[in-house]
């Protein structure tokens, strides 16, 4: 195993290992059914991208993982709800996720919409009792993870807003930096935050963030018209069929893998102002650029 998935390992059994934690600290269990929809979904096999880069940042800058794993946990509790509504039929209409039955297949349209909305409202409950962190950064994170979650949601209604239009290269651009920078940027920024970075230094992080997120949305898009369903766990050309706007529908395969290329070398460049060394970020980057699923 390489030392980057021994971390997405470790990653993920930590972030699980929290997750079960505070679906425990939930102690009245309305709804078994929406309880079975949530864990369907959540423990489904993501790769925990989003919180293996809080970790990532959160070490560059000296936290320990005790200080970042709630919030960690409750980023992948926003993503995992942007996926389940993301597939609804009347959003992208998917039946696969994760290798999985989408959650809206397995238990109905409406228990999916409460699963997404549960998750959602659950993500910032755990950040607001994390008792490792000083309450104005809990504030401060809380502050950040709503905005950030309100811009993707924007960023999903421009994405189906687009759909069968003819898009500009900026306009696809924005849509990514909403719908999936934002998370992204949140994820890289927080780990900071907590460590109390200055101002020059978060603005550093953001770029970094906003950076590899776009990365993350161009290797989505690419992915999707090269690899397999099996590969992905989900289902494959889906953006073609759907005339979604992506980078591979405004400027080609080829200059998409240019461009990959191209906002790869943006994304390192961002950790050059940084003094201590930034490999993990800049591993993470590196991730993201060749991965296959
Ligand atoms: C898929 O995200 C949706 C996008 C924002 C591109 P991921 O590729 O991180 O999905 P999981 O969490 O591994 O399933
Ligand atoms: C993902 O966009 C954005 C969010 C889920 C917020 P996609 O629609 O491209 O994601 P996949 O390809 O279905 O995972
Ligand atoms: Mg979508
Ligand atoms: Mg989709
Ligand atoms: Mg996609």
């Amino acid at each position: 195993m390489s030392e980057l998935s021994e971390f997405f390992a470790s990653v993920s059994i930590t972030v699980d290992k929290k997750l079960e934690e505070v679906f425990a600290e939930q102690k009245t269990s309305a709804s078994e059914r929406l309880d079975e929809a949530i864990r369907w979904s959540i423990f489904a096999g993501g790769k925990r991208f989003r919180p293996a880069l809080i970790f990532a940042s959160g070490r560059t800058f000296g936290v320990d993982e005790a200080k970042l794993s709630r919030t960690a946990a409750a980023v992948e509790m926003v993503h995992t709800y942007s996926l389940i509504h993301d597939d609804l039929p009347a959003m992208d209409d998917d039946d696969i996720r994760r290798g999985r039955e989408t959650c809206h297949k397995k238990f109905g349209e409406a228990t999916a919409i409460l699963a997404g909305d549960a998750l959602q409202a659950l993500a910032f409950e755990v950040i607001s009792k994390d008792e490792t962190l000083a309450v104005e950064i809990r504030l401060k994170l809380i502050a950040e993870l709503s905005e950030a979650a309100g811009k993707m949601v924007i960023g999903q209604q421009l994405d189906l807003s687009a759909e069968g239009k003819e898009v500009t290269p900026s306009g696809v651009s924005e849509i990514h930096a909403c719908k999936t920078g934002a998370l992204i940027t949140f994820s890289a920024r927080a780990g900071a935050l907590i460590a109390g970075l200055d101002e020059s230094r978060m603005t550093g992080i953001t770029h970094y963030g906003a950076r590899l997120g776009l990365l993350f949305q161009i290797s989505d898009d690419i992915l999707d018209v090269t690899e397999s369903s099996d590969i992905l766990g989900k289902t494959a050309a889906k953006d073609v069929s759907a005339n979604k706007a992506t980078y591979p529908s405004v400027y080609g395969l080829d200059e998409s893998r240019e461009l990959l290329q191209k906002v790869y070398r943006n994304t390192l460049d961002a950790l050059e102002m940084f003094d201590v060394p930034t490999d993990h970020l800049a591993e993470l980057a590196h991730y993201v650029k060749n991965r296959r699923s």
